[in-house]
């Protein structure tokens, strides 16, 4: 499904220039290209590696994104062994006019700021870059496609046509670190949650540099506690009518523009209401109004296309415990990667993943034998690419293309086609069997003595 959901993904991307940037001395992280470009040295040079059909999709397959077994091929195992590398797109040349052109290696000459090493195709794009690309020192290699990189100042500059064209100057970006101090909260707001929040305050627009968006109706409380070696579960349900969220701008929604690199969200939830959890049909454990329920999200794009969650810290959260289960809190908790595995939050750059509700996050507490998890109730999280196409009037879209928590096939689903098959196959069985009946040929022994019937009259 996810690979499916990629290649489709691909298409829609080839609107503008795909670039593999990497480097093993210099870090690029947030630098665009044309920047590199136009701060090139000798000393420290760019190297585009280029052929006519470049498409992060073409990369993907030859990185073997999509099978267990490593890449074999020279590029793709270089940029995956750099110190430094990611994915940018850019929608319009790079000018780079006095950039040294090789197409085979005798043609190599040190000193340049730029080159570009120009290949048919991938195999003698890989090929030149091989045997050149070990003596260039410093260097940041970019992978990309021909049409990308123009060296010749007479041609017509192509424009793409996406919609990350948009001619923007979108203002201030917001991004810029903060002090952390919680002087500067905006809210408390209803939910939905929104982040960033648009059109709940006039200070907070749309703009270019905030290619991300998350929603959310509510979370649910799980608690695990640990009785005997017994692990017993029981949860609350806390809708969005009995919360409100606060934001704290320029840190709660950090996103990098690109497609590699951190998205942070932070949900900073009050509860305006006591809130009872169960265990089967008994209470449990009670929310108090007024606690808060404060996540901060980790979610990570690497190079091949893909986003997951990569960890969560639990700022603070408590539960009391009801008749004989005890209470405990949570205080500025981390877990890693293993923990959030099996959350289901990923999925490809430039799609929204939607979920009825995700598989719970699990956060040690104050009581070795507890731990509280929280899952996310009808969310939509998007990484990159959010469309602004009314950016002045304060909404911000979800890409058209959405993927769903749930799969195609659900366990439910899955239980009716196998039994479904089963019960075919028995038909199928018993139909063949009755097609091969058949009258016996002889109905007695020819050796035998006739059998004769007397009639007498
Ligand atoms: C963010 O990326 C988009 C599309 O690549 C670009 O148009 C925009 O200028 C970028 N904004 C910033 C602040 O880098
Ligand atoms: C809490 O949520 C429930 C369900 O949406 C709603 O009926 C109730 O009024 C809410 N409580 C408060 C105090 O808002
Ligand atoms: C987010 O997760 C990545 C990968 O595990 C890690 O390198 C990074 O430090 C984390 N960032 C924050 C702000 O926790
Ligand atoms: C902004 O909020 C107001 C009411 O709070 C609503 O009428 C308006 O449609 C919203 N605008 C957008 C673009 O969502």
């Amino acid at each position: 499904m996810r690979v499916l959901i990629a290649v489709f993904s691909l298409f829609i991307a080839v609107h503008a220039y795909d670039a593999v940037l990497f480097s093993n001395q210099r870090e690029i992280a947030g630098v665009s290209v044309e920047q590199l470009v136009s701060s090139a040295t000798a000393e420290e040079p760019i190297v585009f590696i280029v052929n006519p059909d470049f498409t992060l999709g073409q990369f993907s397959v030859r990185a073997n994104a999509y099978s267990a077994e490593p890449a074999t091929d020279y590029l793709a195992k270089s940029v995956k062994n750099s110190n430094f590398h990611e994915s940018q797109y850019f929608p319009s040349q790079v000018e780079a006019t006095s950039a040294q052109v090789i197409t085979s290696a005798d043609q190599y000459k040190a000193g340049s700021a730029v080159y570009v090493l120009a290949g048919e195709e991938w195999v003698s794009m890989e090929q030149l870059a091989e045997q050149i690309i070990s003596k260039i020192d410093n260097s940041v290699g970019i992978i990309t496609a021909t049409d990308a990189v123009s060296h010749d100042k007479n041609r017509v500059k192509r424009v793409a046509t996406d919609e990350m064209d948009d001619a923007g100057t979108g203002g201030s970006t917001g991004l810029t670190a903060s002090t952390g101090s919680n002087e500067n909260l905006l809210g408390p707001y209803a939910l939905p949650l929104v982040l960033p929040p648009y059109n709940k305050t006039d200070s907070i627009k749309p703009s270019d540099a905030q290619s991300c968006l998350f929603y959310l109706e509510g979370v649910t409380v799980v608690v695990q506690q640990k009785n005997d070696k017994v692990l017993t579960y029981s949860n609350a349900y806390v809708p969005g009518n009995n919360l409100t969220y606060k934001y704290l701008d320029g840190a709660d929604a950090l996103c990098v523009n690109t497609t590699v690199g951190e998205y942070i969200f932070r949900l900073r939830l009050t509860l305006t209401t006591d809130v009872v959890g169960k265990h089967q049909n008994t209470e449990a454990f009670t929310l108090n109004n007024g606690d808060s329920i404060d996540l901060t999200l980790n979610i990570t794009g690497d190079v091949f296309g893909y986003w997951s969650l990569k960890g969560a810290t639990l700022h603070s959260a408590k539960i009391t415990g009801k008749g004989t289960n005890k209470g405990a809190s949570v205080s500025e908790q981390k877990v890693g990667p293993a923990a959030v595995q099996y959350a289901g939050i990923n999925s490809v750059q430039g799609w929204s993943l939607v979920c009825g509700q995700t598989q719970a996050i699990f956060f040690p507490t104050s009581d070795d034998n507890i731990k509280i998890g929280i899952a996310l109730v009808n969310t939509q999280i998007q990484t990159f690419n959010v469309r602004n196409p009314d950016k002045w009037r304060a909404a911000a879209h979800f890409t058209l293309q959405t993927e769903d928590c749930t799969g195609t096939f659900s366990p439910g689903s899955w239980m009716g086609i196998v039994s479904a098959l089963v019960l075919i196959g028995g038909l199928l069985f018993g139909y063949v069997m009755l097609q091969s009946v058949q009258t016996m040929d002889r109905f007695d022994d020819p050796k035998q003595k006739q059998i004769v019937i007397n009639v007498r009259e």
